[in-house]
């Protein structure tokens, strides 16, 4: 008998069937059956078009695909940047990931369904009163029948209903139906994103477990527009995608939180007092341990980097909103401080610019910021099962080092000497000394990222120990 694949037929007929079995939901294969089976009853395509049930629905092409790369349920916002969730698809495809598309009614202004179809090989879910998709695959399957749902660009309206626990369309009643880890990579304009409600629903939604990736500083897509509110590039967010679903590393199934960068504290509108950490071992950390599988939340003051791969990441200033951020992520299994976190602040912050004055300088009274290190280290309930600090010291650093780790409670101390004639605050190389009650151990100088990768091998042996 004479055998025929997709694969024979030519251009135009492939279109034409993808096109057709994406608005039916079903396999290119499937489909074919389903014209043959109906001219074979002597019915014709249109026939067998209307009348046919699915012979397979989607979930069959979805599952053997699943097998190899996971599923993905892609929410497309209405935000200029949806044009590259488009782009998303294929790259997370070419990683053997299936995908289905929900596209919001603003998203279909800026993207067609049929084309996010097309690229899904099954058609684009649109309404949530649409009696198809309802009987077929419908708003819950939608949102079980998946590994992970990511929402790209996540507009602030989306981000907003979901913060809200909204469910009047498709995209919201699916995000907050789903019981499966939730992904957003916001995209706006930068005043959309600074705006205060933006990130106040954010913060709400990393309290929710919700991850984030993005968004990044540059330009926009629209004209003339740049800023911080850039929807992270593709390969971040497919690479974000990989950090949640390919929990293999020996961190998997591990909660973490890393603190970062220096604080910011106010003098004036104008004015503050910080210091010279660059968030590069921070930084490096959560990407380490990322990058082994754990989940992590990572609490950064201003700093010029890039965010980390696959990490959720809470933006703050001043100390104070670095404890209220941290203590919101707790419980963790693992905390890592290493922030500089400046111990002390401006006891009364002028609203207004303070001016030069003849009776010369203000006296600036400062008092004692909140000891984050101490706080979480010495908690009764809720401590994480590893509390890890850094001290940054100019002198007798190893001494310095084991009176910090009696005093604050904590596990472990990261001794570093930041004499300006290291180089390491700021660089990107770090001589670090790991103080813990059973000793010291003095590793070899290398990159920080060496540091982070090191400091993740040693948590994820002492996590093995306990449990012992
Ligand atoms: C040209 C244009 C571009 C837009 N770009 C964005 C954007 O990048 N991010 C955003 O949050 N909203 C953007 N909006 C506003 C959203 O489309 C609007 O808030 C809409 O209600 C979002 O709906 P959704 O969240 O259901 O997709 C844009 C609107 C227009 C007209």
């Amino acid at each position: 008998m004479a055998s025929l694949t997709v694969r024979q037929l030519d251009d135009r007929l492939k279109q034409l069937l993808r096109l057709r079995a994406a608005r039916h939901g079903r396999s290119m294969e499937d489909e074919i059956r389903v014209i043959l089976r109906a001219a074979a009853q002597g019915g014709s395509h249109k026939a067998a078009e209307h009348a046919a049930p699915p012979v397979s629905p989607s979930p069959r092409v979805s599952s053997a695909v699943a097998a190899a790369g996971g599923r993905v349920l892609l929410v497309i916002g209405g935000g200029i940047a949806a044009y590259k969730s488009l782009d998303l698809i294929r790259r997370l495809q070419d990683r053997g990931t299936s995908v289905r598309c929900i596209l919001t009614p603003a998203a279909q202004h800026f993207v067609m369904p049929l084309a996010a179809g097309a690229l899904c090989g099954e058609r684009a879910y649109t309404d949530l009163f649409d009696p198809q998709s309802e009987f077929d695959v419908g708003h819950i399957r939608l949102a079980r029948d998946t590994d992970l749902i990511v929402v790209a660009p996540a507009t602030a309206d989306l981000i907003a209903k979901l913060a809200g626990g909204h469910a009047d369309d498709l995209a919201s009643a699916v995000l907050l139906a789903t019981a499966k880890p939730i992904l957003i990579a916001p995209a706006m304009n930068r005043q959309m994103w600074a705006a205060k409600a933006t990130q106040r629903n954010l913060a709400q939604l990393v309290a929710d477990g919700v991850r984030v990736v993005g968004p990044n500083a540059g330009e926009m897509a629209e004209r003339g527009e740049a800023g911080v509110g850039r929807m992270a590039e593709p390969l971040e967010i497919v690479a974000a995608v990989e950090a949640i679903t390919c929990k293999t590393g020996v961190l998997s199934g591990t909660r973490m939180l890393v603190t970062s960068g220096p604080t910011s504290e106010p003098i004036d509108p104008v004015r503050f007092i910080a210091n010279r950490s660059s968030g590069k071992q921070g930084h490096a950390i959560a990407a380490a341990a990322a990058a082994a599988g754990a989940e992590v939340v990572l609490i950064s003051g201003p700093v010029n980097l890039p965010d980390p791969s696959g990490v959720t990441v809470v933006r703050i200033e001043t100390a104070q909103q670095m404890l209220a951020a941290v203590e919101q992520a707790l419980p963790v299994d693992v905390a890592v401080f290493a922030a500089a976190v400046a111990d002390w602040r401006v006891e009364r912050v002028s609203s207004r610019k303070i001016k030069k004055q003849r009776g010369g300088p203000p006296k600036l009274e400062l008092v004692e910021n909140p000891d984050i290190l101490s706080t979480v280290a010495h908690r009764k309930s809720g401590r994480p099962r590893l509390v890890i600090g850094f001290a940054a010291e100019t002198d007798d650093v190893i001494a310095n080092a084991k009176a910090k780790l009696k005093k604050k409670g904590c596990d472990w101390i990261l001794a570093n000497d930041v004499s300006p004639a290291t180089g390491i605050m700021g660089g990107d190389a770090n001589t670090v000394h790991l103080v813990t009650a059973s000793g010291v151990e003095s590793w070899p100088p290398q990159a920080k990222d060496g540091v982070a990768r090191t400091l993740v091998e040693r948590i994820a042996a002492a996590l093995v120990e306990a449990k012992k």
